[in-house]
């Protein structure tokens, strides 16, 4: 089974980003010069896949515009012979096909994909969380995808967290069954430190086979009252088989105001035109904090 869809979850209102995100949804603050969600979306198209279902909420149109052929810009960047420019805004136009779905009330991760069904229907697909950038020279879905491929069960990412972090995340526990790849016994949504026997911590991949949307069907509010995804993959590993793949890269958490400001500076620093002048900036500033 070809995975072929991605589904991105951009519903989430990014309480932990306000005020910046009263008005503009998280998934476009800037990163240098592009918003976060375009690095994950150019991560799952470096990945081999162009579908990309996006699960929306009121609000969140200038995602979809992004991703949109802007007719006026074009013909305004183009009069103007401003030809880079034209030629970056029209590669963001052409790297995806999008579709969106709404998520009508915000019931939690789990119940965010679950609306996905109707359009991924029976293969197994991408899942990507917009706070999660990961830098890597191997892409992490395409990592994901050669895993999936050998063991065809639902892979999620893993990274080891410390010990007193393990209640921000989902937790695996589980048998290294090759380096890096775990077969996962327990799965389970923010334990309480102390209560794991384990600190690989889920960051935001997934690629999911399609019985998980059976399992979120049964799947009953968990964690802050919501439908947690992590819950119906417990009942997917029960039903099936689970992995996790502790991936090649650096993970950001760019919904958060401190990580974000750690993905500016790498960024920034690998920025072509800017990097050079911005690592001696910082090189100068440095001696004076
Ligand atoms: C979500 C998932 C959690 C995962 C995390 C990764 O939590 O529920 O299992 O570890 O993303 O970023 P959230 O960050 O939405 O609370």
């Amino acid at each position: 089974m070809k995975v072929q869809k991605a589904v991105i979850p951009v519903a989430g209102l990014g309480t932990r980003f306000l005020p910046a995100t009263k008005v503009i949804p998280k998934e476009m603050l800037t990163i240098v010069d592009r918003p976060t969600i375009q690095y994950i979306v150019e991560e799952v198209v470096a990945s081999g896949i162009k579908e990309v279902v996006l699960v929306t909420a009121s609000g969140k149109s200038a995602i979809e515009d992004h991703f949109d052929y802007s007719f006026e810009l074009e013909t305004f960047l183009a009069q103007k012979g401003k030809l880079e420019l034209l030629a970056e805004v029209r590669h963001i136009s052409r790297l995806i096909d999008v579709v969106s779905v709404r998520q009508k009330e915000p019931l939690g991760l789990g119940h965010a994909v679950g609306v996905t069904e109707q359009v991924v229907k029976d293969e197994p697909f991408v899942v990507c969380l917009g706070d999660d950038l990961v830098v890597s020279e191997i892409p992490c879905v395409y990592q994901m995808l050669q895993v999936f491929e050998k063991y065809h069960e639902s892979v999620v990412a893993v990274q080891r967290v410390p010990e007193d972090q393990v209640d921000r995340y989902g937790i695996v526990e589980g048998e290294e069954v090759e380096p890096g790849v775990f077969r996962i016994d327990r799965i389970v949504e923010k334990p309480a430190p102390g209560s794991v026997r384990s600190n690989l911590a889920v960051i935001g991949r997934y690629i999911l086979r399609p019985e998980i949307y059976d399992c979120l069907s049964r799947t009953l509010p968990g964690v802050g009252g919501e439908i947690q995804l992590t819950d119906a993959l417990d009942m997917l590993r029960n039903e099936r088989g689970l992995y996790a793949y502790a991936f090649d890269g650096v993970r950001f958490d760019a919904g958060d105001k401190f990580g974000y400001l750690r993905a500016t500076i790498h960024f920034g620093l690998e920025h072509p035109d800017l990097g050079g002048r911005f690592r001696q900036y910082l090189k100068e500033i440095a001696d004076e904090l």
